[in-house]
């Protein structure tokens, strides 16, 4: 397991390397649930921020930079731009005394 650097305030995000070769962000949704998603864009594979680091636009949405997919927090599901109805990929996240942990992560086969 990964265990976070640190916990995601409400409505922000972590960006944290979730093995040797891959990066994995979690994000606080307002009710303080944890989501947590491998940082890879299901359209070309380039990791989703706005450019600088920061994953939301202002209308709460995650967004990439590369060609403008918009993602739904909550799910993961991308609302709109190139990969629209495509998701990105979400990893098991839990959190217990005040640390979380993603759970390995092994792409199907194939
Ligand atoms: S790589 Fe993310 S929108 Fe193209």
């Amino acid at each position: 397991m990964t265990k976070l650097p640190e916990l995601p305030a409400p409505g922000g995000s972590v960006r944290f390397p979730l093995d040797e070769r891959r990066e994995a962000f979690a994000v606080r949704l307002a009710d303080g649930t944890l989501r947590a998603y491998l940082n890879v864009c299901p359209h070309r594979a380039q990791p989703v921020d706005l450019g600088d680091g920061r994953l939301f636009n202002a209308a709460g949405e995650m967004e990439c930079a590369a060609h403008g997919a918009r993602f739904d927090p909550s799910t993961g599901t991308c609302l709109g731009g190139p990969c629209e109805g495509q998701h990105l990929v979400p990893l098991q996240i839990n959190e217990i005394a005040g640390s979380a942990w993603v759970e390995p992560f092994d792409p199907p086969a194939g």
